[in-house]
């Protein structure tokens, strides 16, 4: 029995700004994780929480895999088909035995009533199921190419997706991550996977980024799921990354993620709040000007009541909903417990989440246990 699990996610600064290739945003790992364990089976089924349990069968179509429970297409949990799919393809390429198993996939990444919090559920789950998936197929695969799997896989369900949350998923702490460009992603006729693991992805950039002691986040959930591929494809009716609007804050964006990042190395916190508070105002003026509907009347309550005590707030991700984060210096207590108490009282829910540092995922014990002995 193998089982893995990989981590849910924050983004920090550079939401929107990371659709463009080459584009930095900082994306944190965060405490909540989506569990997938394999066991040998006669055919290879799913079964998830995501969907009550259900016994998902599987069916092929070539390089296709497709989800069913019992008629009906399973179409939610398309990257998870797609994760299926590129892994048992690359073993088919590797002449591999062929093995099948059932998959249970778990999470904690929903909250109360299985509502969906923003923490990156579907990229956490996509990058446990090819982590499982590759070890029980005895796959070595590092990190980087079980990121590209990931990156593959949930470009078939989101063609627009900038990859951020599965590269958090996979590598955990904070990354600065770039994503590919999509043209490098095209992949010629008879492409093999391992071409697409080996070949170089141009604008791809994920390096890891130091978390100083003295940084406090506190992450509030507005109570309202939001789906971020709607916000992202309003970006793209209305002019798209091409858009003189988005351009304008492509600079300030990208200007702000790097002052962030040093502030970071320097562990200066008061820095890293400055700039988190331009990064909010370069999303609300985004948000202005295109009407991308990402702030909404309880990320703008979430992000008053952490100014009014001190702290720096923006929404996180796509907005709409979702969560939004507060940035302070660790030993303000005060601060912190002044944000708690007034969001809750505004009916926003604190929600307490750790960073995941990175160097757990490097070391797969932490977090990926294969059973009878065998190395992870
Ligand atoms: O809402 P989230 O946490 O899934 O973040 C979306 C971030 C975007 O940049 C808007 C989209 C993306 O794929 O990066």
């Amino acid at each position: 029995m193998i089982e893995c699990r990989a981590p849910g996610k924050l983004y920090l600064a550079g939401e929107y700004a990371v659709l463009s290739p080459g584009r930095p945003a900082l994306i944190m790992a965060v405490d909540r994780f989506a569990r997938v364990r394999v066991t040998d089976a006669a055919a290879t089924t799913v079964h998830t929480d995501l969907c009550a349990g259900h016994e998902h069968s599987i069916a092929r179509d070539g390089d296709r895999v497709r989800l069913r429970h019992h008629d009906r297409p399973a179409d939610q949990l398309a990257s998870v088909a797609a994760a299926i799919a590129i892994v048992e393809r690359l073993v088919r390429e590797r002449n591999l035995p062929p093995r099948t198993g059932r998959v249970e996939i778990t999470t904690d990444l929903h909250g109360t009533g299985g509502r969906k919090l923003g923490l990156g559920s579907s990229a956490a789950v996509t990058v446990a199921v090819i982590d499982a998936l590759a070890r029980h197929h005895e796959l070595r695969l590092p990190p980087a190419h079980r990121y590209r799997l990931a990156m593959l896989a949930s470009m078939t369900a989101d063609p627009h997706c900038s990859g951020g949350d599965l590269a958090a998923a996979t590598f955990g702490g904070i990354v600065r991550y770039q994503r590919p460009d999509p043209r490098a992603l095209r992949m010629p006729p008879g492409w093999t996977v391992d071409d697409a693991l080996h070949r170089p992805w141009s604008g791809l950039s994920i390096t890891p980024v130091e978390i100083p002691p003295g940084l406090r986040i506190e992450v509030g959930w507005t109570g309202s799921p939001a789906r971020s591929a709607e916000r992202v494809a309003v970006l793209y009716s209305r002019g798209g990354t091409e858009d003189p609007r988005y351009g304008r804050f492509l600079a300030r964006s990208d200007a702000a993620v790097d002052r962030i990042t040093v502030a970071l190395a320097d562990g200066d916190i008061a820095a890293v709040a400055a700039e988190i508070r331009l990064v909010a105002a370069s999303l609300a003026t985004l948000d202005r000007e295109m009407g991308l509907g990402i702030m909404t009347p309880a990320l703008s309550e979430l992000c008053r009541i952490a100014e009014a005590a001190g702290a720096a707030a923006k929404p996180s991700g796509a907005g709409g909903g979702d969560c939004g984060i507060a940035v302070l210096d660790a030993a303000d207590l005060d601060a912190a417990r002044a944000i708690t108490t007034g969001w809750r009282r505004a009916g926003i829910d604190p929600l307490s989440l750790a960073l995941v540092p990175s160097t757990a995922l490097a070391s797969s014990t932490a977090v990926c246990a294969t059973q009878k002995g065998t190395p992870a």
